[in-house]
């Protein structure tokens, strides 16, 4: 298995705050559809894994009703609130933020976040909406319940509704990225306007895509850098100043994505995967909100 104490490299964010390059989610795989009560025992033993191996930016959501096994996990592993980075995001309570954040707080067992996120702009399409529910997420950062604000799945003219009137910009918008929907200038208006870009489903060309145009590139650069196409798709995020997050229940694999720490692709690495990439076409969710050719 790879060396636990690899390193893990932290981005800066616009607000001065540090967020570690490799989420570990509790979303996707974890999800769950029924009762919110009945405790995920493997979601907590999985969670606590990840954490005992390194991975201390945790990434959660009302929504996946696995706040309580996230908190559980941090509670067991026994790690110092200051080396934890905790997401969590707000949807379903939309309608009444600050109190939708003292419920999470208490299901996570703790006093603040690192990371809070509005998880989706579908709440509503207008403009005047996302301003006032920005404005309460500023309020939680004036009060210290989240270190950072930012926002997820929103595309550049919902960010611009919100860069209109805010007093603190988002530090981050957690979108789809992989090779198959590197999505159409949202990158390059991150980049403008200093928002971090997190990755969630980065592996869906091994998952989802598997068989797809990217396949010998990443085999090549796999054997290449003696780690697993996986690994290359973790490191091609990192190498683009993005942050990957990502999830597995099993030790070995989650081993193994460290290895995404241990080498660096070069330019024209990138760019290969990048061109192979654009061959095909995949977004594995929201896609009840978009057409099937929209690669926004
Ligand atoms: N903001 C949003 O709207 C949003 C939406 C979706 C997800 N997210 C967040 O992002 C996190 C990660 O999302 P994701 O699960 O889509 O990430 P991902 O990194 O693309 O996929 C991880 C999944 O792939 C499986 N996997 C890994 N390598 C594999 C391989 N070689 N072959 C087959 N399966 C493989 C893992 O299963 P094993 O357990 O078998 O290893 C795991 O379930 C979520 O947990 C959530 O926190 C956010």
């Amino acid at each position: 298995m790879a060396n636990i104490h690899t390193p893990i490299p932290n981005l800066k964010l616009n607000d001065g705050n540090s967020m570690p390059m490799i989420g570990y989610g509790t979303g996707t795989a974890w999800y769950k559809s029924g009762d919110e009560s009945k405790v995920d025992e493997a979601c907590i033993a999985a969670t606590k894994m990840s954490i005992d191996m390194g991975y201390y930016h945790q990434d959660g959501a009302e929504v996946y009703k696995t706040e309580a096994e996230l908190g559980t996990a941090i509670k067991q592993s026994g790690i110092s609130r200051e080396k934890l980075f905790l997401t969590t995001k707000v949807i379903s309570n939309i309608a009444d933020i600050p109190s939708a954040l003292k419920t999470s707080l208490k299901k996570l067992q703790v006093d603040h976040v690192d990371m809070y996120l509005i998880h989706s702009p579908f709440f509503s399409e207008k403009k005047d909406d996302h301003q006032e529910k920005w404005r309460q997420m500023e309020e939680l950062k004036s009060q210290g319940l989240a270190k950072s604000i930012g926002v997820s799945n929103y595309l550049p003219e919902q960010l611009d509704w919100i860069l209109e009137t805010c007093k603190v910009q988002p530090a981050v918008n957690q979108i789809e990225f992989h090779p198959y929907l590197q999505h159409e200038g949202l990158i390059e208006y991150h980049k403008k306007k200093g928002i971090a870009t997190c990755a969630y489903g980065p592996l869906t060309p091994v998952t989802k895509g598997a068989g797809g145009p990217a396949d010998d590139v990443l085999n090549g650069l796999a054997k290449k850098y003696a780690v697993s196409p996986g690994e290359i798709l973790l490191r091609w995020c990192i190498d683009q100043d993005i942050v990957p997050i990502t999830t597995s229940s099993k030790e070995q694999r989650l081993s193994d994505y460290l290895r995404a720490m241990t080498f660096k692709l070069n330019p024209a690495e990138i760019k290969q995967i990048n061109e192979a990439g654009k061959k095909k076409h995949l977004r594995g969710f929201w896609t009840h909100k978009f057409d099937d050719n929209d690669k926004r």
